[in-house]
């Protein structure tokens, strides 16, 4: 990070990636990476051949090296029906040209950091997904340990989607990956198998919640002595009911017992989230 004591107040521009950055490119990555990349991969960044990329420069150092790399983001589409997750988002076989952005390298140098770059640069790759009408959304992986990184994709709002056991092998050891996706387009697939199932059991639990207390009040109204029951018909039994067909009805609310109130309350709001889930998941199928 900039030393606060510094009078440097840095002017940070944001420009594509061009052949002069090679070196000092290369330098970052090795600095930054556990992962060596081939002088290919470089060439490849700085020609633009295949990869898209965005530099970062302050053009107010003191040192006046006003163009030199402070920070780049590198990335390439791939086709929807070669990526990883095509049973993240909504993937259509019929359409071949579904693509998703895959960030190959970000990176900001130390004396950078916390300042904002990485995320403007990510803005800048999420901007350029959203202009292309095809693509789905924006992905990567970051190393199961890089607190740092899980913690920037989460503040930019990127999901979550995975853990991918072993999936880095680093100086001899394994380490996880997590996925993180953020959807562009109307990408997000509506719902995973997982949360259709989800859905089903929290609707199914309600269901069965509803009819044991219906039961449980049929046994209690049963057991109780029969002056009992018709002293309290006029005001408990009527205006449970009446709770339970009218729960806007606030007379019957403010007469009824909180806890039946939050029964019947959590009950329907559960059923009906959870049927609005199926349906929307359903209809996305
Ligand atoms: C991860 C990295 C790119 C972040 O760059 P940056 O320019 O410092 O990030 P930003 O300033 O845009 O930070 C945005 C948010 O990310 C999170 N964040 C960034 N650095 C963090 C850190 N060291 N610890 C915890 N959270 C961090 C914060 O939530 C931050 O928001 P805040 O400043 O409002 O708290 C940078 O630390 C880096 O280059 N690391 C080494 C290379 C790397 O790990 N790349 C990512 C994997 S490809």
């Amino acid at each position: 990070m900039l030393d606060s004591s510094s009078t440097h107040s840095p002017t940070i521009v944001y420009r594509p990636i061009r052949p002069s950055d090679l070196d000092v490119l290369e330098q970052i990555h090795i600095a930054l990476f556990p992962v060596r990349y081939e002088r290919e991969f470089f060439l490849d960044v700085v020609h633009g051949r295949g990869i898209i990329s965005w530099g970062a420069i302050d053009i107010n150092r003191p040192d006046g090296k006003n163009d030199e790399l402070i920070g780049f983001v590198t990335t390439r589409f791939i086709p929807g029906k070669d990526s990883e997750i095509e049973d993240l988002f909504r993937y259509n076989a019929s359409r071949s040209d579904l693509c998703l952005v895959y960030i190959l390298t970000l990176g900001v140098v130390d004396d950078y950091r916390c300042l904002g770059v990485a995320s403007s640069l990510v803005q800048e790759v999420i901007k350029y997904a959203t202009s292309i009408a095809s693509c789905r959304g924006v992905y990567l992986h970051v190393i199961s340990y890089n607190q740092p990184a899980i913690n920037f994709y989460k503040k930019m709002l990127f999901r979550l989607v995975r853990r991918l056991s072993h999936f880095y092998y680093i100086r001899g050891r394994h380490y996880d990956s997590y996925l993180f996706v953020y959807y562009v387009n109307g990408g997000r697939s509506p719902c995973s198998p997982l949360e259709i199932v989800t859905a089903f059991l929290m609707y199914f639990r309600g269901f069965l919640r509803m009819l044991v207390s219906k039961l449980q009040r049929t046994e209690s109204n049963k057991n109780l002595p029969r002056w009992y029951r018709c002293k309290e018909t006029n005001s408990l039994l009527v205006n449970q009911n009446k709770r339970i067909i009218s729960a806007d009805d606030s007379s019957c609310q403010h007469e009824s017992s909180p806890a039946a109130t939050g029964f019947v309350t959590t009950h329907q709001q559960a059923s009906s989230e959870a049927l609005t889930q199926i349906a929307i998941s359903l209809k996305g199928l």
